[in-house]
């Protein structure tokens, strides 16, 4: 098994057997580059079928051909968002970006724990900066939605002044924004999550947007993490501000579902199938305190009944990253043919008809 869904890629090129020996022999972070390469490149194909209509919906009043989405972390520099699109995913999802460049942390950092399907990454937002994706962000056209994630450097005096850069920079370049608060990562990032913290972050990054005067919309990416008194407080907090939407979940710290797998004690954020209830739960008791604020699920994301799953428990939309280091592009494939299945079997009409139909038995912990 290797950490790059390079080798789905591969398949779909027919030179399987030698991508296959050759990326097995790479490390992860090096199969990982190798892949975003290829996609850069434009040696993948692209989806050949327009999106079935049953697929289509919009978020934060933007329009999709499908409600998947890479999530962030895979193409952390912009370098393959109209590939990642071409593709077949609806949305493609960048950064985390941070105003200067910065390495990360030092390697190994980046775990594949492929008896449960799942990884552990501590990269520390290793990544060019605003300005060299800025400059690959201009004047590309993506056939979907763009967001692009912003964060703070590690050594940053004022964390909350390198989320305003990041609007300022990025306002007029993405279809939406995403303040990435929950990387476990940046040591300090999540104790944004925190009432007063978080009144301060949320009214100055949208002062900022407000000043950039494009109303580019503004989603809040949260942990895991939290008990249901923090998510009282971070819902309380979002509702009084005019954030456009959230964003459940990223990595957790948790290791429910890997002890005693190898690596399963390295520090950093847990992703893939192991985090797929936990993230489910959390966003539909999201999902119960802030009405019909738009909503991506992510976390865990596997197959075409936890792409379902995610909806159904109250996500407008779904992103997944790990998964696809396991199965391949063809997922995103599979997860459209169900989707389009599940729309047909319940005669909605479309997959916003999905939406939330078992928010309380995710909530309250009777699934999952
Ligand atoms: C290697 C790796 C790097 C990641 N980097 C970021 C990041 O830079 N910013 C971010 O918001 N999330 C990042 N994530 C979290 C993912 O976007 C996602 O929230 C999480 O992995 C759960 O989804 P999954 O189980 O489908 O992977 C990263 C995840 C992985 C595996």
């Amino acid at each position: 098994m290797i950490l790059s869904p390079l080798s789905g890629l591969l398949r779909i090129g027919r030179v399987e057997a030698f991508g296959r020996e050759a990326l097995a022999h790479l490390n992860p972070e090096l199969a990982h580059r190798a892949t975003v390469t290829a996609l850069s490149l434009g040696l993948v194909p692209a989806q050949e079928e327009a999106d079935p209509p049953e697929l289509a919906g919009e978020i934060c009043g933007l329009a999709f051909s499908n409600p998947i989405g890479m999530a962030a972390g895979f193409d952390k520099n912009a370098e393959a968002p109209r590939a990642l699109a071409a593709m077949g995913f609806g949305l493609v999802e960048v950064g985390t970006l941070t105003p200067r460049p910065q390495q990360g942390n030092a390697k190994p950092r980046l775990f594949r724990l492929p008896k449960a399907d799942a990884v552990i990454n501590r990269m520390g937002f290793n990544n060019d900066g605003h300005l060299r994706a800025l400059e690959r962000l201009r004047g590309v056209r993506v056939p979907g939605l763009l967001g692009v994630n912003i964060g703070a450097n590690k050594d940053s005096a004022d964390f909350v002044a390198d989320y305003v850069a990041g609007v300022t920079t990025f306002a007029d370049h993405a279809d939406y924004l995403t303040v990435n608060i929950s990387s476990p990562n940046t040591p300090g990032l999540r104790n944004l999550q925190a009432d007063e913290a978080l009144k301060r972050l949320l009214g100055e990054v949208l002062a900022a947007r407000a000043k950039a005067k494009i109303r580019v919309p503004v989603l809040l990416k949260i942990a895991p993490d939290l008990d249901e008194t923090a998510l009282d407080g971070i819902a309380r907090v979002v509702l009084a501000t005019d954030l456009d939407g959230l964003i459940v979940s990223n990595t957790t710290l948790g290791r429910e579902g890997v002890t005693g797998l190898d690596h399963a004690t390295e520090t950093g954020g847990l992703s893939g199938k192991p985090l797929f209830a936990l993230s489910t739960r959390r966003l539909a008791q999201m999902r119960q305190r802030v009405g019909t604020l738009p909503i991506i699920g992510v976390g865990g994301v596997h197959s075409p009944e936890t792409a379902l799953a995610k909806l159904e428990a109250g996500a407008d939309a779904i992103q997944l990253y790990t998964a696809l280091v396991y199965e391949g592009p063809g997922l995103v494939t599979r997860i459209k043919a169900g989707l389009v299945d599940a729309v047909r079997a319940a005669g909605v009409g479309s997959v916003a008809g999905l939406v939330g139909r078992s928010t309380a038995d995710w909530a309250e912990g009777r699934l999952g």
